[in-house]
């Protein structure tokens, strides 16, 4: 399973790839706006900062099919032929979405608020369907269920696309979304950091290495004793 950083602050990024295991970076409009410095700048910041092989997703903006092919021209040769477009599940986007395939990009479809939407979007040629699990949560459907669901319906269908599952707000609705083996969630860093933070973690060490600091006679390490015995 891909895990991949819903940010476009570059401090942040770089922050999250210095401890977790993760796969690459998403963007979006707003999360662009949010950290406020020029978009495209902002992009290939990403792109510099991220390890080769990364994964990264940009969202188109245009309305029209015509303009997102244009704009997903334009991204690839700035950033390179591996990025991602993300491409809204509008009337404008679902037809765009094969022609972007037979130009041979990447296609991650996104503002997915249904099993259908998502379906569809995969069948149209998209590598990665994006469900917006809080976000449906938050209109009383359970976004984890309707994300499991669209895994269930590609597996079934034997569609080589996979659920990549945004709009996170905490970490049981991961956790839920690991269990059921969909192919990618994206999160904030935030979120990420709290999948392996636990204060009970961080206090069971700290009496351990405190007893061992009661037993060598002070703060010392593996590699302190080592030396203090002179050998190599
Ligand atoms: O990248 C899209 C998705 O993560 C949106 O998340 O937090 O705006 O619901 P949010």
């Amino acid at each position: 399973m891909l895990i991949l950083i819903d940010d476009a602050d570059p401090k942040a990024i770089e922050d999250t790839l210095s401890f977790l295991p993760v796969d690459g970076v998403t963007t979006n409009p707003a999360i662009l706006a949010r950290y406020g410095a020029d978009p495209l700048a902002t992009l290939k910041r990403i792109k510099e900062i991220l390890p080769f092989g990364s994964q990264m997703h940009a969202q188109l903006v245009s309305t029209t099919t015509e303009g997102m092919l244009a704009e997903a021209a334009a991204l690839r040769e700035t950033l390179g032929e591996h990025i991602f477009v993300k491409v809204p599940v509008t009337r404008e986007g679902y037809a765009a979405m094969p022609l972007l395939k037979q130009r041979g990009f990447y296609i991650t479809a996104t503002g997915i608020h249904s099993a259908m939407q998502g379906f569809m979007a995969a069948k149209a040629g998209c590598r990665y369907i994006a469900p917006y699990v809080n976000r449906m949560d938050n209109y009383g459907i359970s976004g984890v269920r309707v994300a499991a669901d669209m895994h269930r319906m590609l597996r079934a269908q034997g569609i080589q696309s996979d659920v990549l599952a945004a709009s996170f707000k905490n970490s049981e609705q991961v956790l839920e979304l690991v269990r059921d083996g969909i192919g990618a969630i994206t999160a904030a860093p935030d979120v990420l950091a709290h999948l392996v933070s636990n204060p009970a973690t961080d206090m069971a060490i700290h009496e351990q290495n405190a007893d061992f600091a009661g037993l060598v006679g002070g703060p010392m390490t593996w590699a302190d004793l080592v030396a203090a015995t002179g050998e190599k």
